[in-house]
């Protein structure tokens, strides 16, 4: 059974770019390993992230993440069984919302920021779809 997950976090302090590439470096090693692909986007302060695969895997992917002391308030945006994939390509794709057309966020958005935590788990979904859409996910 496949489950995707979605889930939201704000960054201690201003996201390094060297600490956002260890934290890919280590989902690029152990998601693969747990079947697990999807997406993680961040703006420097706050993260999105999809996590789509097994129900198990999912789950302890995610408890262990939401452990992870570099971030905090970690919420719960959406669950959800499917039965495909979204981003079956990407061990974890990655988006930097620095680069992103202000027209994607303000098509799902009443305000052009990502702030994941005003709107709903839905929007979110969609918001992470039209990023893949229009080529913004890279590695
Ligand atoms: C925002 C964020 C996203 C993360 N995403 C993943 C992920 O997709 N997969 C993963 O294994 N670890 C992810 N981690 C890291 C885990 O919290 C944890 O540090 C790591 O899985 C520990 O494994 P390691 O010791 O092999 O690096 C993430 C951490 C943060 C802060």
């Amino acid at each position: 059974m496949l489950i995707r997950l979605v889930y939201t976090s704000r960054t201690l302090d201003i996201l390094t770019p060297a600490a956002l590439e260890s934290i890919l470096a280590s989902s690029r090693k152990n998601n693969p390993l747990n079947g697990i692909t999807g997406v993680l986007c961040t703006n420097g302060s706050v993260f999105l992230q999809m996590l789509e695969g097994g129900r198990k895997e999912v789950n302890e992917t995610y408890n262990r993440i939401a452990k992870d002391p570099r971030h905090q308030d970690v919420q719960l945006l959406h669950f959800s069984e499917v039965t495909e994939r979204k981003f079956a390509g990407w061990s974890m794709g990655k988006v930097s919302f620095d680069r992103i057309n202000m027209a994607i966020l303000l098509k799902h958005s009443a305000r052009p920021v990502l702030d994941p935590y005003s709107v709903s788990g839905a929007v979110s979904v969609a918001l992470l779809e039209d990023l893949m859409a229009t080529a913004n996910v890279g590695s």
